[in-house]
Protein backbone atom coordinates (compact mmCIF):
# COMPACT_ATOMS: atom_id res chain seq x y z
CA UNK A 1 0.00 0.00 0.00
CA UNK A 2 1.50 3.26 -1.15
CA UNK A 3 0.69 6.30 1.28
CA UNK A 4 -0.05 9.76 1.03
CA UNK A 5 0.19 12.08 4.05
CA UNK A 6 -1.63 15.81 3.22
CA UNK A 7 -0.10 18.73 5.17
CA UNK A 8 3.36 18.50 6.61
CA UNK A 9 3.33 20.42 9.60
CA UNK A 10 4.09 18.76 12.94
CA UNK A 11 2.04 15.66 12.72
CA UNK A 12 2.10 15.37 8.85
CA UNK A 13 6.16 14.66 8.73
CA UNK A 14 6.17 12.32 12.20
CA UNK A 15 3.61 10.39 10.78
CA UNK A 16 5.43 10.49 7.08
CA UNK A 17 8.17 9.91 8.53
CA UNK A 18 7.55 7.18 10.96
CA UNK A 19 5.11 5.63 8.77
CA UNK A 20 8.46 5.07 6.13
CA UNK A 21 10.67 4.12 8.45
CA UNK A 22 8.36 0.77 9.83
CA UNK A 23 8.85 0.24 5.30
CA UNK A 24 5.90 2.03 3.83
CA UNK A 25 6.30 4.00 0.78
CA UNK A 26 4.83 7.38 1.42
CA UNK A 27 4.19 10.59 -0.63
CA UNK A 28 4.14 13.87 1.13
CA UNK A 29 2.30 16.85 0.24
CA UNK A 30 1.63 20.51 1.44
CA UNK A 31 -0.03 23.71 0.05
CA UNK A 32 2.63 26.01 1.18
CA UNK A 33 5.58 25.49 -1.56
CA UNK A 34 8.51 26.74 0.06
CA UNK A 35 8.09 24.17 3.06
CA UNK A 36 7.86 21.71 0.32
CA UNK A 37 10.94 22.92 -1.40
CA UNK A 38 13.34 23.34 1.94
CA UNK A 39 12.37 19.47 2.48
CA UNK A 40 13.37 18.34 -1.05
CA UNK A 41 16.05 19.95 0.11
CA UNK A 42 16.70 18.05 3.27
CA UNK A 43 16.01 20.96 5.67
CA UNK A 44 13.19 19.72 8.41
CA UNK A 45 11.00 22.85 8.77
CA UNK A 46 10.05 22.08 12.67
CA UNK A 47 11.94 20.96 15.45
CA UNK A 48 10.72 17.52 16.97
CA UNK A 49 13.75 15.28 18.33
CA UNK A 50 14.96 12.41 15.85
CA UNK A 51 13.02 13.77 13.62
CA UNK A 52 15.49 15.47 11.03
CA UNK A 53 17.61 11.94 11.19
CA UNK A 54 14.00 9.48 10.33
CA UNK A 55 13.61 11.73 7.63
CA UNK A 56 17.08 11.61 6.04
CA UNK A 57 17.30 7.69 6.34
CA UNK A 58 13.73 7.73 4.93
CA UNK A 59 14.73 9.61 1.86
CA UNK A 60 17.73 7.84 1.24
CA UNK A 61 16.20 4.78 1.12
CA UNK A 62 13.81 5.94 -1.37
CA UNK A 63 10.92 5.20 1.21
CA UNK A 64 9.79 9.42 1.17
CA UNK A 65 8.45 12.08 -1.34
CA UNK A 66 7.88 15.58 -1.13
CA UNK A 67 5.70 17.50 -3.74
CA UNK A 68 3.49 20.44 -4.04
CA UNK A 69 1.15 18.81 -6.43
CA UNK A 70 -1.86 17.69 -4.85
CA UNK A 71 -2.76 15.55 -7.59
CA UNK A 72 0.15 13.48 -7.78
CA UNK A 73 0.51 12.78 -4.36
CA UNK A 74 -3.06 11.78 -4.10
CA UNK A 75 -2.86 9.93 -7.09
CA UNK A 76 -0.33 7.81 -5.84
CA UNK A 77 -1.67 7.10 -2.25
CA UNK A 78 -3.86 4.31 -1.91
CA UNK A 79 -4.44 5.72 1.75
CA UNK A 80 -4.69 9.51 2.27
CA UNK A 81 -3.66 10.77 5.34
CA UNK A 82 -4.77 14.48 6.10
CA UNK A 83 -2.68 15.63 8.34
CA UNK A 84 -3.86 19.61 8.00
CA UNK A 85 -4.37 22.49 10.64
CA UNK A 86 -8.00 22.60 12.32
CA UNK A 87 -7.50 25.81 14.20
CA UNK A 88 -10.36 27.87 16.26
CA UNK A 89 -12.58 30.42 14.90
CA UNK A 90 -13.19 33.49 17.04
CA UNK A 91 -16.51 31.40 18.55
CA UNK A 92 -14.29 28.75 19.22
CA UNK A 93 -15.66 26.19 16.74
CA UNK A 94 -12.80 23.87 14.68
CA UNK A 95 -12.43 25.95 11.35
CA UNK A 96 -12.42 22.95 8.97
CA UNK A 97 -11.60 24.82 5.62
CA UNK A 98 -8.29 22.89 5.09
CA UNK A 99 -10.17 19.85 5.67
CA UNK A 100 -12.98 20.73 2.94
CA UNK A 101 -10.36 21.98 0.57
CA UNK A 102 -8.83 18.74 0.95
CA UNK A 103 -11.85 16.70 0.78
CA UNK A 104 -12.21 18.85 -2.65
CA UNK A 105 -8.74 17.66 -3.97
CA UNK A 106 -8.83 14.43 -3.17
CA UNK A 107 -12.75 13.85 -4.68
CA UNK A 108 -11.30 15.67 -8.19
CA UNK A 109 -7.57 14.45 -8.66
CA UNK A 110 -8.41 10.83 -7.46
CA UNK A 111 -8.23 8.16 -10.64
CA UNK A 112 -8.93 5.13 -8.19
CA UNK A 113 -10.30 4.09 -5.27
CA UNK A 114 -8.89 6.04 -1.86
CA UNK A 115 -9.24 4.71 2.35
CA UNK A 116 -9.57 8.50 3.38
CA UNK A 117 -8.03 8.76 6.86
CA UNK A 118 -8.75 11.81 9.38
CA UNK A 119 -5.35 12.37 11.43
CA UNK A 120 -6.35 15.76 12.23
CA UNK A 121 -8.30 16.72 15.28
CA UNK A 122 -12.16 16.93 14.05
CA UNK A 123 -14.98 17.55 16.12
CA UNK A 124 -17.36 14.53 15.88
CA UNK A 125 -19.31 14.34 12.96
CA UNK A 126 -16.69 15.22 10.87
CA UNK A 127 -15.76 11.84 9.14
CA UNK A 128 -19.75 11.70 8.14
CA UNK A 129 -19.16 15.28 6.27
CA UNK A 130 -15.92 14.40 4.67
CA UNK A 131 -17.80 11.14 3.08
CA UNK A 132 -20.64 13.31 2.11
CA UNK A 133 -18.16 15.91 0.47
CA UNK A 134 -16.39 13.56 -1.20
CA UNK A 135 -19.15 11.60 -2.72
CA UNK A 136 -20.89 15.37 -3.80
CA UNK A 137 -17.37 16.71 -5.15
CA UNK A 138 -16.63 13.79 -6.86
CA UNK A 139 -19.84 13.39 -9.24
CA UNK A 140 -19.62 11.69 -12.69
CA UNK A 141 -16.59 10.03 -11.62
CA UNK A 142 -16.97 6.23 -10.52
CA UNK A 143 -14.52 6.28 -7.40
CA UNK A 144 -15.09 4.91 -4.45
CA UNK A 145 -13.98 6.41 -1.28
CA UNK A 146 -13.89 5.07 2.18
CA UNK A 147 -13.46 7.50 5.46
CA UNK A 148 -11.45 6.35 8.54
CA UNK A 149 -10.73 8.30 12.06
CA UNK A 150 -7.51 8.05 13.20
CA UNK A 151 -6.73 10.23 16.15
CA UNK A 152 -3.13 11.20 16.73
CA UNK A 153 -2.11 11.41 20.71
CA UNK A 154 1.70 12.64 20.03
CA UNK A 155 2.96 14.85 22.44
CA UNK A 156 4.94 17.54 20.53
CA UNK A 157 8.90 17.06 22.33
CA UNK A 158 8.36 12.98 22.04
CA UNK A 159 6.19 12.74 19.05
CA UNK A 160 8.78 10.88 17.29
CA UNK A 161 8.30 8.09 20.40
CA UNK A 162 5.23 8.32 21.02
CA UNK A 163 4.09 7.43 17.30
CA UNK A 164 6.58 4.37 17.66
CA UNK A 165 5.57 3.56 20.82
CA UNK A 166 2.11 4.13 21.03
CA UNK A 167 -0.48 3.50 24.27
CA UNK A 168 -3.71 2.97 21.59
CA UNK A 169 -4.12 3.05 18.07
CA UNK A 170 -7.90 4.24 17.70
CA UNK A 171 -9.06 3.42 14.31
CA UNK A 172 -12.99 4.85 13.70
CA UNK A 173 -14.47 2.96 10.75
CA UNK A 174 -17.63 2.34 8.89
CA UNK A 175 -16.53 -1.06 7.18
CA UNK A 176 -14.18 -3.81 8.16
CA UNK A 177 -12.02 -3.17 5.40
CA UNK A 178 -10.86 -0.17 6.51
CA UNK A 179 -9.82 -1.47 9.99
CA UNK A 180 -8.09 -4.25 8.21
CA UNK A 181 -6.16 -2.14 6.07
CA UNK A 182 -5.05 0.37 8.72
CA UNK A 183 -4.05 -2.57 11.03
CA UNK A 184 -1.98 -4.09 7.79
CA UNK A 185 -0.13 0.04 7.97
CA UNK A 186 0.35 -0.20 11.85
CA UNK A 187 1.72 -3.71 12.04
CA UNK A 188 4.51 -2.86 12.33
CA UNK A 189 4.15 -0.65 15.07
CA UNK A 190 1.79 -2.97 16.58
CA UNK A 191 4.12 -6.15 16.42
CA UNK A 192 7.53 -4.11 17.13
CA UNK A 193 8.48 -5.42 13.79
CA UNK A 194 10.38 -2.47 12.75
CA UNK A 195 14.29 -1.56 12.99
CA UNK A 196 13.69 1.31 15.68
CA UNK A 197 15.57 4.47 14.49
CA UNK A 198 15.28 5.57 18.35
CA UNK A 199 16.52 2.65 20.11
CA UNK A 200 19.27 1.33 17.87
CA UNK A 201 16.50 -2.12 16.99
CA UNK A 202 16.30 -2.55 20.79
CA UNK A 203 13.25 -0.83 22.48
CA UNK A 204 13.08 -1.31 25.85
CA UNK A 205 10.61 -3.45 27.08
CA UNK A 206 6.55 -1.87 27.11
CA UNK A 207 3.10 -3.24 26.80
CA UNK A 208 2.43 -3.48 22.95
CA UNK A 209 -0.21 -0.91 21.84
CA UNK A 210 -3.91 -0.97 21.80
CA UNK A 211 -5.80 -1.18 18.73
CA UNK A 212 -9.14 0.07 19.17
CA UNK A 213 -11.51 -0.51 16.62
CA UNK A 214 -14.35 2.30 17.02
CA UNK A 215 -17.26 4.27 14.76
CA UNK A 216 -16.25 7.33 13.28
CA UNK A 217 -17.67 9.47 15.88
CA UNK A 218 -16.26 7.91 18.64
CA UNK A 219 -12.69 7.74 17.36
CA UNK A 220 -13.60 11.68 17.01
CA UNK A 221 -14.76 12.33 20.25
CA UNK A 222 -11.70 10.18 21.73
CA UNK A 223 -9.04 12.70 21.39
CA UNK A 224 -10.97 15.58 22.02
CA UNK A 225 -12.19 13.48 25.30
CA UNK A 226 -8.66 12.89 25.92
CA UNK A 227 -7.12 16.04 25.32
CA UNK A 228 -9.84 18.08 27.62
CA UNK A 229 -9.39 15.94 30.46
CA UNK A 230 -6.00 16.15 30.21
CA UNK A 231 -6.31 20.11 30.39
CA UNK A 232 -8.74 19.61 33.24
CA UNK A 233 -6.56 17.72 35.27
CA UNK A 234 -3.70 20.98 34.95
CA UNK A 235 -6.25 23.37 35.63
CA UNK A 236 -7.38 21.51 38.68
CA UNK A 237 -3.71 21.35 40.23
CA UNK A 238 -3.28 25.24 39.34
CA UNK A 239 -6.48 25.87 41.69
CA UNK A 240 -5.33 23.61 43.94
CA UNK A 241 -2.19 25.63 43.67
CA UNK A 242 -3.94 28.68 44.82
CA UNK A 243 -5.49 27.49 47.20
CA UNK A 244 -2.44 26.28 48.61
CA UNK A 245 -1.01 29.48 48.70
CA UNK A 246 -3.68 30.99 50.52
CA UNK A 247 -3.96 28.64 53.25
CA UNK A 248 -0.14 27.92 53.45
CA UNK A 249 0.50 24.16 52.53
CA UNK A 250 2.69 23.05 49.19
CA UNK A 251 0.66 21.79 45.94
CA UNK A 252 3.26 19.75 45.26
CA UNK A 253 2.82 17.95 48.43
CA UNK A 254 -0.63 17.51 48.26
CA UNK A 255 -0.30 16.29 44.10
CA UNK A 256 2.04 14.10 44.67
CA UNK A 257 0.08 12.31 47.28
CA UNK A 258 -3.54 12.80 45.13
CA UNK A 259 -1.39 11.07 42.36
CA UNK A 260 -0.09 7.98 43.71
CA UNK A 261 -3.88 6.94 43.83
CA UNK A 262 -3.76 5.03 40.42
CA UNK A 263 -7.36 5.92 39.58
CA UNK A 264 -5.65 9.71 39.85
CA UNK A 265 -2.35 8.72 38.16
CA UNK A 266 0.22 11.50 38.86
CA UNK A 267 1.18 12.94 35.40
CA UNK A 268 -0.82 16.10 34.48
CA UNK A 269 -1.04 17.71 38.04
CA UNK A 270 1.63 20.00 38.09
CA UNK A 271 0.79 23.94 38.77
CA UNK A 272 2.19 26.52 36.83
CA UNK A 273 1.31 28.52 33.54
CA UNK A 274 -0.99 26.12 32.40
CA UNK A 275 -1.45 24.76 28.97
CA UNK A 276 -0.78 26.46 25.66
CA UNK A 277 0.28 24.88 22.25
CA UNK A 278 -1.43 23.98 19.67
CA UNK A 279 -2.99 21.47 20.95
CA UNK A 280 -5.12 21.70 24.02
CA UNK A 281 -6.47 25.34 23.87
CA UNK A 282 -8.20 24.89 20.99
CA UNK A 283 -9.43 21.55 21.26
CA UNK A 284 -10.81 22.60 25.08
CA UNK A 285 -12.76 25.42 22.57
CA UNK A 286 -13.99 23.07 19.91
CA UNK A 287 -14.91 20.38 22.17
CA UNK A 288 -16.99 23.25 24.50
CA UNK A 289 -18.53 24.33 21.33
CA UNK A 290 -19.13 21.36 19.88
CA UNK A 291 -21.10 19.89 23.50
CA UNK A 292 -22.98 22.91 23.01
CA UNK A 293 -23.97 22.76 19.42
CA UNK A 294 -26.01 19.38 20.53
CA UNK A 295 -27.41 21.37 24.03
CA UNK A 296 -24.68 19.67 26.37
CA UNK A 297 -23.49 22.28 28.48
CA UNK A 298 -20.27 21.36 29.38
CA UNK A 299 -19.56 23.35 32.34
CA UNK A 300 -16.47 21.67 34.00
CA UNK A 301 -14.23 22.74 30.83
CA UNK A 302 -15.61 26.43 30.22
CA UNK A 303 -14.18 26.48 34.01
CA UNK A 304 -10.88 24.54 32.96
CA UNK A 305 -10.50 27.34 30.22
CA UNK A 306 -11.20 30.09 31.85
CA UNK A 307 -8.67 28.44 35.20
CA UNK A 308 -5.96 28.50 32.30
CA UNK A 309 -6.43 31.84 30.81
CA UNK A 310 -6.47 33.37 34.34
CA UNK A 311 -2.83 31.57 34.80
CA UNK A 312 -0.84 34.59 33.27
CA UNK A 313 -2.72 37.20 35.29
CA UNK A 314 -1.74 35.22 38.56
CA UNK A 315 2.13 34.82 36.95
CA UNK A 316 1.88 39.09 36.08
CA UNK A 317 0.51 39.66 39.71
CA UNK A 318 3.76 37.91 41.18
CA UNK A 319 6.28 39.95 38.60
CA UNK A 320 3.94 42.91 39.65
CA UNK A 321 4.06 42.24 43.41
CA UNK A 322 8.03 41.55 43.40
CA UNK A 323 9.41 44.33 40.74
CA UNK A 324 6.82 47.14 41.90
CA UNK A 325 7.20 49.38 38.67
CA UNK A 326 7.43 47.45 35.66
CA UNK A 327 8.37 50.43 33.08
CA UNK A 328 12.18 50.28 32.41
CA UNK A 329 12.84 47.30 34.21
CA UNK A 330 15.16 43.90 32.40
CA UNK A 331 13.63 41.31 32.53
CA UNK A 332 15.25 37.71 31.97
CA UNK A 333 12.93 35.48 29.86
CA UNK A 334 13.91 31.68 29.92
CA UNK A 335 12.09 29.84 27.56
CA UNK A 336 9.47 30.91 24.71
CA UNK A 337 8.08 27.75 23.51
CA UNK A 338 4.72 26.59 24.91
CA UNK A 339 7.14 23.56 26.58
CA UNK A 340 10.06 21.93 26.40
CA UNK A 341 11.88 20.14 23.23
CA UNK A 342 10.12 21.97 21.06
CA UNK A 343 10.47 24.95 18.39
CA UNK A 344 6.40 25.87 18.83
CA UNK A 345 5.43 28.81 20.24
CA UNK A 346 1.63 28.77 19.24
CA UNK A 347 -0.51 29.81 22.20
CA UNK A 348 2.90 29.88 24.40
CA UNK A 349 2.10 31.59 27.87
CA UNK A 350 6.30 33.11 27.72
CA UNK A 351 4.32 34.84 24.25
CA UNK A 352 1.54 36.55 26.23
CA UNK A 353 3.22 37.42 29.32
CA UNK A 354 6.26 38.92 26.82
CA UNK A 355 3.98 41.07 25.33
CA UNK A 356 2.19 42.74 28.01
CA UNK A 357 5.58 43.21 30.12
CA UNK A 358 6.30 45.00 26.97
CA UNK A 359 3.16 47.02 27.00
CA UNK A 360 4.19 47.98 30.37
CA UNK A 361 7.48 49.21 29.57
CA UNK A 362 10.04 46.58 30.19
CA UNK A 363 13.26 45.50 28.36
CA UNK A 364 13.01 41.90 27.21
CA UNK A 365 15.84 39.52 26.90
CA UNK A 366 15.22 35.65 26.39
CA UNK A 367 16.59 32.98 25.64
CA UNK A 368 15.27 29.58 24.03
CA UNK A 369 17.52 26.15 23.19
CA UNK A 370 15.08 25.83 20.03
CA UNK A 371 12.11 28.48 19.67
CA UNK A 372 14.35 31.94 18.88
CA UNK A 373 13.90 32.05 15.13
CA UNK A 374 9.97 31.33 15.51
CA UNK A 375 9.77 34.20 17.78
CA UNK A 376 11.97 36.76 16.55
CA UNK A 377 9.80 37.54 13.62
CA UNK A 378 6.63 38.10 16.13
CA UNK A 379 8.12 39.77 19.06
CA UNK A 380 11.16 41.78 17.57
CA UNK A 381 11.29 44.40 20.31
CA UNK A 382 13.16 41.89 22.51
CA UNK A 383 16.62 40.81 22.69
CA UNK A 384 17.35 37.50 22.02
CA UNK A 385 20.40 35.28 23.30
CA UNK A 386 21.35 31.66 22.54
CA UNK A 387 23.26 31.52 25.97
CA UNK A 388 21.11 31.85 29.24
CA UNK A 389 23.60 33.38 31.14
CA UNK A 390 24.14 36.52 28.41
CA UNK A 391 20.00 36.94 28.95
CA UNK A 392 20.45 36.98 32.44
CA UNK A 393 23.39 39.72 32.74
CA UNK A 394 21.81 42.95 34.27
CA UNK A 395 18.73 41.25 34.96
CA UNK A 396 16.39 42.48 37.56
CA UNK A 397 13.91 39.53 37.51
CA UNK A 398 14.54 35.87 35.90
CA UNK A 399 11.03 34.77 34.76
CA UNK A 400 11.16 30.72 33.74
CA UNK A 401 8.11 29.48 30.87
CA UNK A 402 9.67 26.01 29.84
CA UNK A 403 10.87 22.83 31.69
CA UNK A 404 13.77 22.87 29.38
CA UNK A 405 17.31 21.00 31.03
CA UNK A 406 19.22 23.82 30.16
CA UNK A 407 17.10 25.68 32.72
CA UNK A 408 16.47 22.78 35.23
CA UNK A 409 20.48 22.51 35.50
CA UNK A 410 21.17 26.70 35.22
CA UNK A 411 24.05 27.24 37.73
CA UNK A 412 22.22 30.05 39.59
CA UNK A 413 24.74 31.08 41.51
CA UNK A 414 26.41 32.18 38.79
CA UNK A 415 23.35 33.73 37.60
CA UNK A 416 23.13 36.10 40.26
CA UNK A 417 26.21 36.99 40.50
CA UNK A 418 25.03 38.14 36.59
CA UNK A 419 21.26 39.66 37.64
CA UNK A 420 21.20 43.00 39.22
CA UNK A 421 18.89 41.72 41.66
CA UNK A 422 18.25 37.78 42.59
CA UNK A 423 14.49 37.91 41.90
CA UNK A 424 13.22 34.76 39.88
CA UNK A 425 9.80 34.17 38.93
CA UNK A 426 9.23 30.39 38.59
CA UNK A 427 6.18 29.72 36.25
CA UNK A 428 6.96 25.78 36.20
CA UNK A 429 7.83 25.16 39.43
CA UNK A 430 11.47 24.23 38.53
CA UNK A 431 13.14 24.51 41.76
CA UNK A 432 13.88 24.06 45.11
CA UNK A 433 12.50 27.05 46.75
CA UNK A 434 14.64 26.16 49.90
CA UNK A 435 18.11 25.69 47.76
CA UNK A 436 16.83 28.76 45.92
CA UNK A 437 16.58 30.78 49.18
CA UNK A 438 20.09 29.46 50.41
CA UNK A 439 21.41 30.72 47.45
CA UNK A 440 20.35 34.12 48.37
CA UNK A 441 17.27 34.33 45.44
CA UNK A 442 14.48 36.13 45.95
CA UNK A 443 12.33 33.29 44.18
CA UNK A 444 8.46 32.88 43.95
CA UNK A 445 6.74 29.90 42.19
CA UNK A 446 3.49 28.69 42.48
CA UNK A 447 1.30 26.85 45.45
CA UNK A 448 4.50 26.32 47.50
CA UNK A 449 6.09 29.22 49.78
N1 LIG B 1 0.82 19.42 16.90
C1 LIG B 1 0.46 18.42 17.69
O1 LIG B 1 1.10 18.11 18.69
C2 LIG B 1 -0.78 17.61 17.38
C3 LIG B 1 -0.97 16.39 18.05
C4 LIG B 1 -2.11 15.64 17.73
C5 LIG B 1 -3.01 16.11 16.79
N2 LIG B 1 -2.79 17.31 16.18
C6 LIG B 1 -3.75 17.75 15.19
O2 LIG B 1 -3.23 17.48 13.89
C7 LIG B 1 -3.57 18.51 12.97
C8 LIG B 1 -2.33 19.14 12.37
O3 LIG B 1 -1.56 19.71 13.42
P1 LIG B 1 -0.11 20.31 13.14
O4 LIG B 1 0.45 20.75 14.44
O5 LIG B 1 0.66 19.35 12.32
O6 LIG B 1 -0.51 21.56 12.25
P2 LIG B 1 0.45 22.51 11.39
O7 LIG B 1 -0.24 23.80 11.31
O8 LIG B 1 1.84 22.44 11.97
O9 LIG B 1 0.51 21.83 9.96
C9 LIG B 1 -0.52 21.82 9.04
C10 LIG B 1 0.09 21.76 7.67
O10 LIG B 1 -0.98 21.58 6.73
C11 LIG B 1 -0.70 22.36 5.58
N3 LIG B 1 -1.95 22.56 4.83
C12 LIG B 1 -3.00 23.34 5.15
N4 LIG B 1 -3.96 23.24 4.21
C13 LIG B 1 -3.51 22.37 3.26
C14 LIG B 1 -4.02 21.83 2.07
N5 LIG B 1 -5.21 22.18 1.62
N6 LIG B 1 -3.27 20.97 1.37
C15 LIG B 1 -2.05 20.60 1.82
N7 LIG B 1 -1.51 21.07 2.95
C16 LIG B 1 -2.22 21.93 3.67
C17 LIG B 1 -0.09 23.63 6.15
O11 LIG B 1 0.64 24.36 5.18
C18 LIG B 1 0.80 23.05 7.26
O12 LIG B 1 2.10 22.76 6.79
C19 LIG B 1 -4.43 19.49 13.76
O13 LIG B 1 -5.79 19.15 13.61
C20 LIG B 1 -4.00 19.24 15.19
O14 LIG B 1 -4.99 19.57 16.12
C21 LIG B 1 -1.69 18.05 16.43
Amino acid sequence: MHLCVIGCGNVGLVTGACLAAAGHEVSCVDIDNERIARLNAGIVPIFEPHLDDILASARKGGRISYTADAGEAIRAGDVIFICVGTPPKDSGEADLSAIEHVARQIAEEARSAKLVVEKSTVPAGTGLMLQRALTAYSRGSKNFFRVASNPEFLREGTAVEDFFHPDRIVVGVEDEAAAADLREIYRPILERRFHCPLHNGVCPPGHNAAFLVTTLNSAELIKHAANSFLALKISYANVIADLCEKIGANVEEVTHAMGLDPRIGTQFLRAGLGFGGFGFPKDVQAFIHLAGSVGVDFDILKATERVNKQRIDVFLEKVRKALWVIKGKQVAVLGLAFKAKTDDIRSAPALEVVKRLLEEGAIVHASDPEAIPRTKALLPEVTYHDDPYEALKGADAALVFTESDIFRTLNWERAKSLMARGLVIDGRNLYSPQKMRELGLEYYSFGRE
